[in-house]
């Protein structure tokens, strides 16, 4: 059968994944998929940088607009990042030049996810995003597939692992915000925006992609409450811990009779419940379905096997000719949600 053709734009951590996996794994891949999947040609910026894997064999393109419009690829793998530049104008050319699109890239779509979608449902084709959010978990086909069946009541969970390590390791050592901040700089943890982490902007993306896909809803990433962990203090960690709990970024999203809640605010969890006993940089979500109950997923949210793995599981489903709606349903079909403010803020 003929191979799947993949066009790779970005070779940073993710990209240098997947690299990694589609050479580690061909034979595997190819058993499962029913047909071999390769790349055939790549982007970044620059063509000189030392990169951790064997990219000889890939035709390089300087412009990623151009390897989105190539003939020779069917899926457009966009790991580059932001949500307005590159990032998007390479997703919009392979939609119009009707190629299918994968994604990680969280920010693009909770601000063009609503457009992007009709647009490729309108060319036929499909964008997938399972390493756009919590990384290795697989969420997306959890609630898209898994849980096809179940009204979904709540969606739920910490999907910054840059804020949860911060918040686990104040716990831990007693130090302050800033230190620990620093700290988590020097490991390379931050985005190049670290407001991106800390203000909660990063989960709060997540959050409004895994309620469009649980309630049927258009992206509304406007409509989350947002709030950081900024303003969490050494103390406030130590008086909630003397009371039995923790100080987690929480995300939770759910329908009410009064509209759609999104709210992703720092949040007193017990102390020994599951989420509170997350630590360091995992992610974990919370489903909730009128006939399957709960189903908790903790893992990597982060990091170059996690979130390639979950680029691979899309790219693989697109090879064996899964054609599942962006959101899980047509876009046409999304509603616009009203907002419901939280009651319990
Ligand atoms: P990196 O910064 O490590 O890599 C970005 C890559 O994109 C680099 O190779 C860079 O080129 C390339 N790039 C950037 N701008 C351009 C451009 N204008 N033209 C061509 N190439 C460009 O990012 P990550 O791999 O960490 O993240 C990629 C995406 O995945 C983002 O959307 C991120 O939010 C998402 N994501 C990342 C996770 C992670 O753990 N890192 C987890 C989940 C999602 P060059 O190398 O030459 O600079
Ligand atoms: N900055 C993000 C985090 C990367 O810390 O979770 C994964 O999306």
């Amino acid at each position: 059968p003929a191979p799947l053709r993949i066009g790779l734009a970005g070779l940073g951590t993710v990209g240098i994944g997947v690299v990694k996996i589609v050479q580690r794994h061909a034979d595997l891949i190819a058993a499962r998929a029913g047909r071999p999947v390769v790349i055939t040609a790549v982007s970044a910026r620059d063509p000189q940088k030392n990169r951790d894997a064997d990219l000889s064999d890939y035709p390089w393109e300087t412009d990623p607009v151009a390897l989105a419009r190539r003939d020779d690829i069917d899926v457009f793998v966009e790991v580059m990042g932001g949500h307005e530049g590159p990032a998007r104008l390479a997703t919009e050319a392979a939609i119009a030049a009707g190629k299918d699109v994968v994604t990680a890239n969280k920010a693009l779509l909770a601000h063009h996810g609503n457009a992007l979608a009709m647009a490729a449902e309108a060319q036929g084709r499909v964008i997938r995003f399972e390493a756009a959010v919590a990384g290795g978990i697989p969420v997306i086909k959890t609630l898209t597939e898994g849980l096809a069946g179940n009204q979904i009541t709540r969606v739920m969970g910490v999907m910054n692992g840059t804020c949860n390590y911060i918040l686990t390791r104040m716990q831990a050592s007693g130090l302050p915000y800033e230190t620990v901040f620093e700290e988590a700089r020097q490991l390379g943890y931050l985005e190049a925006d670290p407001n991106l982490d800390v203000g909660g902007i990063d989960a709060g993306h997540k959050l409004s992609l895994l309620a469009a896909i649980a309630f049927g809803t258009k992206v509304s990433f406007d409509k989350v409450e947002l709030e950081g962990i900024g303003n969490v203090s050494i103390d406030d960690i130590m008086l909630a811990d003397d009371m039995g709990y923790h100080i987690k970024l929480l995300g939770v999203a759910q329908m009410t009779g009064r509209g759609l809640e999104q709210r992703m605010t720092p949040c007193l969890v017990p102390a020994e419940s599951p989420l509170g006993q997350l630590q360091g940089g995992t992610n974990m979500v919370v489903l909730e379905g009128d006939s399957v109950g709960q189903i908790v997923m903790r893992g990597a949210g982060a990091g170059e096997g996690p979130t390639a793995s979950a680029v691979m599981a899309d790219v693989i489903d697109i090879a064996r000719g899964t054609r599942l709606s962006t959101f899980g349903r047509p876009a046409a079909s999304l509603a616009t949600p009203v907002a419901a403010k939280s009651a319990t803020p």
